[in-house]
């Protein structure tokens, strides 16, 4: 019997910077209305020709170093993205051969911004199953490419950047008093697909497409499938919300954490919040904000980190871990 242990994390965020004020002179928006509806205030957006694959392999790298192991060690590599360099091969098989290593399985997971939540719960299965003794999990975006820039109500919302963890098999089943991962909760609803798509694809256009979102309904279904989901993987796991130590939501909006905290009675201290700074990076929020936290020592050893995200399909789901 194993369990998969997170070891080691890392992020990547492009160079360029944008504000909500330079926003503002590309569409009828402000920085006022912005902060207030999302708490976002800047994004990254990456550079002409940076691509996903480039962003996820400056995570992975990074989520390497900081697991003290070299790539050649790696035997799985499960990538989250809606936002692939081409239709195929997957983006996850670009990183594993930058990375200078073959063989192992390398596939991307397309869950939109449950992505990485996705990704994690694929990966701890195959590490649970004995099929991976070290994986390497990503989430990366470059949302920047699929937003409609005269759209107001959805180009102010996302950001481009990545994020990946290290997973290590360790024996014994996970339990509450081990470190690792706890449990995993995944959940779609396909019927909700009109109120968040991208309407392009190799099938039905031949183009890629733009996003397009209902806000307000995606809003009023992320608050009721996230308190439902986190409550659900505590209950899995005997634990209060007393006992968890750190949210690591997904960053779409702060209005829906600050709500999902509440529901679970979590004190605002216990939430990572990078969303004013990133904006929805989609599947890269939930590791750039676990890189974040683990980096400026937030998140230690022994920690209970419950990590949710909901996105386009719709999909959600939650990730319970000692740290
Ligand atoms: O990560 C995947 C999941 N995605 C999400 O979780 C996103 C969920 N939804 C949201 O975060 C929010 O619904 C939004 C931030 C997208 C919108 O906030 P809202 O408070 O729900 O605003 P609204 O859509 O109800 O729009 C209110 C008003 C509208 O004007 P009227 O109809 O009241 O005259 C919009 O046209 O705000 C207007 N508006 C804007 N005004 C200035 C919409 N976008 C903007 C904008 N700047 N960028």
């Amino acid at each position: 019997m194993f369990r998969s242990v997170i070891t080691g994390c890392g992020a990547y965020l492009p160079a360029h910077c944008v504000t909500n004020d330079e926003l503002a002179e590309r569409v009828d928006t402000s920085d006022e209305w912005i902060v207030e509806r999302t708490g976002i205030r800047k994004r990254h957006i990456a550079a002409d020709g940076e691509l996903t694959s480039d962003l996820a392999q400056a995570a992975a790298e990074r989520a390497l170093a900081n697991a003290g192991i070299p790539a050649g060690e790696i035997d799985l590599i499960v990538l989250a993205t809606s936002t692939p360099d081409e239709t195929f091969p997957a983006t996850a098989t670009t990183v594993q051969a930058r990375l200078g290593i073959a063989g192992g399985p390398a596939f991307d997971v397309q869950a939109v911004c449950s992505g990485f939540v996705y990704a994690l719960a694929v990966a701890d299965n195959f590490v649970r199953a004995g099929q991976s003794k070290t994986a390497l999990v990503i989430g990366a975006e470059t949302f920047s490419r699929i937003l409609d820039w005269e759209d107001r109500a959805t180009c102010v919302l996302f950001g481009d950047g990545a994020g990946a963890v290290v997973l290590r098999a360790e024996n014994g089943v996970a339990t509450n008093g081990t470190r690792g991962i706890l449990s995993t909760h995944l959940h779609a609803d396909g019927r909700q697909h009109d109120m968040l798509y991208v309407d392009g694809g190799p099938s039905s256009t031949q183009t890629t497409g733009y996003l397009r979102m209902r806000g307000r309904e995606v809003f009023r279904h992320a608050v009721v499938n996230l308190a439902e989901v986190t409550t659900e993987a505590l209950a899995q796991n005997g634990l209060e919300a007393d006992d968890v130590d750190w949210l690591v939501p997904h960053q779409a909006n702060r209005r829906i954490i600050d709500h999902t905290a509440r529901r679970l009675g979590l004190a605002p201290e216990k939430v990572v919040l990078t969303v004013e700074q990133h904006g929805n990076t989609s599947a890269a929020s939930v590791p750039l904000a676990l890189d974040q936290a683990v980096s400026d020592g937030r998140i230690k050893q022994g920690d209970i980190v419950l990590m949710e995200a909901m996105g386009g399909g719709f999909t959600w789901g939650a990730a319970l871990a000692r740290w």
